[in-house]
């Protein structure tokens, strides 16, 4: 059967000019090992649109014969050098129906998959078998648009704090929808977990989901709610996707000053109590700015899901995808406000929107 592919393509040019736009692609038939499959649901994640709309200036974002134009600012261009002039495919994740399969996978035609992988803002994925989980019957394209990135990401949070020994972790933001997830894998695996939000609506909904310790950076109180919150978990690890900013710093700092507290002297180089934080995301693109009272006890690192499962024990991988499957409609249910055609991704309006990253605000496209 002749099928038409069209795939949402994202380009920088030299100058500093962003095109985003919707492109024919040529549909090979599927070999052994893997899947054609006409997609249903892809969601918009910050790192979607970290690569589909780069550093440029969301306030210049116009439309011209269905293509969406905007400025990049010349000094930000060094920073995507090597993207330059090429017509990017974006998309993560999603998930569709197997509509032809490999001479080995004919029995998964007619099935619905979740899958990763980029290129899903498109008709069709060609994908190998090993990046989809395939769905039981009564699960919808909803159910597993968003099954890998935040569902992995945030399983992965608590097998990094197991692997390096520490006990409980400290989140921010979180009441994005990786943090509900981490909410309620806390609470099942009976985990300390201090979620940081910025609004009294964000303490309501995380509380609402279960969370025991809620802290709101907008209070005056910050600092020591904090504190007291690391006190009583014994947190010693944060994931912080914030990243610019003093987040990972004001976290450092009340881990060290709770970690002070039980020290008998005084110790002009601060705690031995070891201190690892995070920054697994770039949500504020300003600096990110240590003010150091945290002692010589500590480490910043990134952390990033793909890395993290290549280096994962294989077994340790399998047990989180399994755990993703049978709880996809509790722990890892995404929920999602608004519904968009590849056509109507295109258009600035709606594009200013779901550029957003507000909370309980997923957009997602359905092609
Ligand atoms: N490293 C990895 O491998 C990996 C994997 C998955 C996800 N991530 C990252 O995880 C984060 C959450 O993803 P998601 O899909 O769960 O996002 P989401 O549901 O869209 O939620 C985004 C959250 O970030 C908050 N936020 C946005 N800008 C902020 C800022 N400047 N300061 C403080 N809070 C801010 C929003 O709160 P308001 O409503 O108050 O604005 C909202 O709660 C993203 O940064 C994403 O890139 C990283």
């Amino acid at each position: 059967m002749e099928r038409e592919n069209i795939e949402l393509r994202s380009t920088i040019s030299d100058d500093g000019k962003l095109r985003v736009n919707l492109e024919p692609v040529p549909l090979a038939e599927p070999g052994k090992g893997q899947l054609l499959v006409r997609i249903e649901a892809a969601p918009i994640n910050p790192s979607d649109l970290g690569l589909l709309f780069g550093p440029a200036d969301i306030g210049t974002l116009t439309s011209q014969d269905g293509v969406l134009l905007a400025e990049v600012p010349q000094q930000a261009l060094k920073a995507v050098e090597s993207r330059l002039g090429e017509s990017m495919p974006v998309g993560n994740e999603g998930a569709g129906k197997v509509v032809a399969a490999g001479s080995d996978l004919q029995d998964l035609i007619g099935k619905r998959v979740a899958m990763i992988g980029g290129a899903m803002y498109a008709r069709y994925r060609l994908i190998e078998r090993e990046s989809c989980i395939v769905l039981p019957d009564d699960a919808g394209p909803e159910d597993g648009a968003s099954l890998f990135v935040n569902p992995l990401t945030a399983l992965g949070f608590v097998e990094t704090m197991r692997a390096q020994g520490h006990t409980a972790i400290v989140h921010a933001p979180a009441a994005s929808n990786l943090g509900q997830m981490l909410v309620r894998i806390c609470k099942d695996d009976g985990v300390g977990l201090v979620n940081i939000v910025r609004s009294e609506e964000q303490v309501k909904l995380l509380r609402d989901l279960g969370a025991t310790h809620v802290v709101n950076s907008s209070l005056d109180s910050f600092q020591q709610d904090l504190e007291a919150a690391i006190e009583e978990t014994g947190a010693t690890m944060s994931f912080d996707a914030i990243g610019g900013g003093e987040m990972t710093s004001i976290i450092l700092n009340a881990m060290e000053a709770v970690a002070k507290r039980k020290m008998d002297s005084y110790n002009r180089y601060g705690s031995t109590t070891m201190k690892q934080a995070y920054i697994y995301g770039a949500l504020d693109l300003s600096p990110t700015i240590l003010r150091r009272g945290f002692g010589f006890s500590w480490n910043i690192g990134g952390w990033l899901l793909f890395p993290f499962l290549q280096s994962a024990d294989a077994e340790v991988v399998k047990r989180m995808r399994a755990r993703v499957a049978d709880e996809m409609k509790t722990t890892f249910a995404s929920h999602y406000t608004s519904r968009i055609t590849l056509e109507e991704a295109l258009d600035p309006e709606i594009a200013r929107a779901y550029e957003r990253k507000s909370t309980g605000e997923k957009y997602l496209i359905t092609p």
